[in-house]
């Protein structure tokens, strides 16, 4: 059910006779923003009358009269310089909501295609652990497969995962030279992070010592700019005062991101020097940064010491990132990693140089493209294959494998210039019927504004902000005193499950309520919330949901029998209210699809739960005046509770019948 749809249909149709342009006029309709003017408006007489040259309140009437709406509408109003508003007949929205009873989808007509789309997600860089950044590509990228495959599309989700690149060479090198083959083998997940760390902190050191003057140059130049703007700006006209102003100001954002770098880098070179055991480790290892490249080379290129030390970790590497999967309740159809593509590499530069889009440039070989500075490489002066690469293999195969209509990559704002040129690439691979989407998004930062970090500077672990969530959600939902109520009382058992559900339903309802392309502060307090824009609140008003049909003893086929027999009645504003509201899934669903954010739907669920909450304050159930009214309202509150239930398992977070 979009009712917006249905309503556009019909004034399309009255349109049609009017103008060229009905689609566009019939797509100004709004829900109305005071419910004095009804439940939806259709603004399209205003511009309409301009272009006929006629009074905007006369071509609304004309409208009117050519509108067929009166099975679904009272008789339309022309209010204000022409606005036309709709109120939803009663008895319609009635047929339509108790027809939502009984059926599972809530009501969401399916949207089926031939053809797939393809949702590229998650894929981590293993070897390395998962911290906090790994969680927005997960989340988002599970709860975009869950809707559009409830929509009725062919959804096919692949974990690209980086399993063939650098960090490999960084825990082979570690192995050879930090390891032991018996602590490895008997705690291997541990250990291998561990050499991870270790090895990564030298190159991070070297790096830092190779950059440190040029960075501290870098400040210095940022600083004169930061002068000259601002004698400029002493010196201005008063008309260009403003523009002045705005270069100090980016002057200033960039001398301090500067500082910021000398800063890191600083902490970087600190953190080993001033350490024995960490300096040792430096001189003994003064080329560590190339060693690693070279490690790496010689895996791709099959050297059978470092391939069977790859072949030994990517199991251990990957029951790691399965844990987290499992306790966030994420599948994959596909897990093809980089590897997989490696064999296809030479096949695709071949390819492109024979298509005449790639050509040797300084030994490498480069797609140039024009609107960008740099050419797209996809073979470096040693022969090494590069991320692009991989991904123009994994493109191909895609499109031989699933046919898909779109490609989503749901990856980092931060990559935007790489899927830019590949789709850039494609295009010219003559690949412009496939929808390909950067479904980027932006940086989870600390409290204080800047991207999360642990105090020694690393960043933080998955797991242990799943598990921090889950322990705050306890202390929230199972404090002693709330719980004290409890009918009979909550186990331990019922505490831990209902614990996990809140604890990470909040960190995705959290990250997922932000537009995707906007940073946010991770603040757990906020997520875990009982009151607020929380999926706790969203959780507690389903249990309350369920707690009214309980104590009615009332399933919803009950409910079904009882409407058929009653049948339904508006008594009070928060019921038509609340009604209006269940219809609305599909609505935020498709609306979610169109953007690919799932924060519609967050949305929808909030307003949702608020409504309910309304509706609830004034409308007493098992107390209610008459049977016909009673039945209303438990087909609302079951109504409520499933599109609540099913809006956040498409989201990803689970339900708990009572907290
Ligand atoms: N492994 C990459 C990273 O962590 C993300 C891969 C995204 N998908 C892709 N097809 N490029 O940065």
């Amino acid at each position: 059910m979009h009712l917006p749809n249905l309503l556009q249909d019909r004034f399309r149709n009255a349109l049609a006779s009017v103008t060229d342009r009905a689609d566009q006029y019939a797509a100004m309709i709004r829900p109305t923003a005071d419910p004095k003017h009804g439940d939806y408006q259709c603004n399209c007489a205003m511009p309409l009358s301009k272009e006929l040259g006629r009074n905007p309140r006369e071509v609304a009437s004309e409208l009117i009269e050519k509108l067929q709406i009166d099975d679904v509408c009272n008789p339309p109003q022309v209010a204000g310089p022409g606005f036309i508003n709709l109120t939803i007949k009663d008895d319609y929205l009635s047929r339509v909501t108790s027809g939502l009873l009984g059926d599972e989808r809530c009501g969401v007509s399916s949207q089926e295609g031939e053809q797939s789309i393809v949702i590229d997600f998650s894929s981590p860089n293993v070897a390395k652990p998962m911290h906090v950044g790994h969680i927005r590509s997960t989340v988002i990228g599970d709860a975009l497969a869950r809707c559009l495959r409830f929509l009725g599309h062919r959804v096919v989700t692949d974990n690209h995962l980086g399993d063939w690149g650098t960090q490999f060479g960084i825990i082979i090198y570690g192995y050879k030279h930090f390891g032991d083959a018996k602590i490895v083998d008997a705690n291997p997940v541990q250990e291998l992070s561990k050499l991870y760390r270790i090895v990564n902190q030298l190159i991070e050191y070297r790096k830092s010592k190779k950059s440190i003057d040029a960075l501290e140059r870098s400040v210095m130049d940022a600083e004169s700019a930061v002068q000259l703007a601002k004698d400029a700006l002493v010196n201005a006209e008063t008309s260009k005062q403003k523009s002045a102003k705005k270069t100090v100001s980016s002057a200033e954002r960039r001398c301090s991101g500067a500082i910021a770098a000398v800063e890191a880098a600083r902490l970087k070179i600190d953190a080993v020097e001033n350490d024995q055991v960490w300096s040792e480790r430096a001189s003994l290892h003064p080329r560590i940064d190339e060693a690693v490249l070279e490690e790496t080379a010689k895996l791709h290129q099959g050297d059978p010491e470092n391939l069977s030390l790859w072949e030994r970790f990517l199991p251990h590497c990957k029951d790691e990132i399965n844990r987290v999967y499992e306790r966030l309740d994420v599948t994959f159809d596909h897990t093809l990693g980089e590897s997989f593509y490696h064999s296809q590499l030479s096949g695709v530069v071949q390819k492109l140089r024979s298509e005449g889009l790639a050509q040797d440039s300084d030994g490498a070989v480069c797609v140039f493209l024009s609107g960008f500075d740099a050419p797209m490489i996809v073979q470096k002066q040693d022969g090494a294959f590069l991320y692009a690469t991989t991904d123009l293999a994994t493109l191909q195969y895609r499109l031989e494998q699933f046919d898909p209509a779109e490609i989503l990559y749901v990856v980092d704002t931060r990559q935007s210039e790489h899927f830019e040129k590949l789709f850039a690439v494609a295009d010219q691979f003559g690949l412009e019927h496939v929808k390909l989407v950067h479904v980027n998004f932006g940086t989870v930062l600390g409290e204080d504004g800047k991207p999360m970090k642990t105090r020694s500077g690393s960043l933080i672990g998955l797991e242990s902000l799943l598990d921090g969530a889950v322990e705050r959600a306890k202390k929230v939902v199972c404090d002693p005193e709330r719980l004290r109520t409890f009918d009979p009382p909550m186990e331990h058992a019922e505490q831990e499950m209902i614990a996990e559900a809140v604890g990470i339903g909040a960190i995705k309802f959290a990250d997922l309520s932000h537009h995707r392309t906007s940073d946010y502060r991770f603040n757990l307090e906020k997520m875990v919330a009982l009151d607020g824009n929380t999926s706790a609140y969203v959780q507690y008003s389903y249990a309350r949901t369920q707690k009214i049909l309980e104590n009615a003893k009332k399933a919803e086929s009950d409910i079904v029998k009882l409407i058929a027999k009653e049948g339904w009645v508006f008594s009070h504003p928060a019921e038509r209210n609340l009604a209006l509201m269940l219809m609305k899934l599909e609505e935020s669903l498709v609306g979610l699809h169109k953007d690919y954010a799932p924060n519609q739907l967050v949305d929808y669920l909030l307003e949702t739960a608020k409504t309910y909450s309304k509706f609830n304050e004034n409308c007493h159930v098992l107390r209610a005046e008459t049977p016909q009214i009673q039945a209303t309202r438990l087909a609302l509150v079951c109504l409520t509770g499933r599109v609540l239930q099913l809006g956040l398992h498409l989201l990803g977070i689970g339900v708990v019948p009572r907290m």
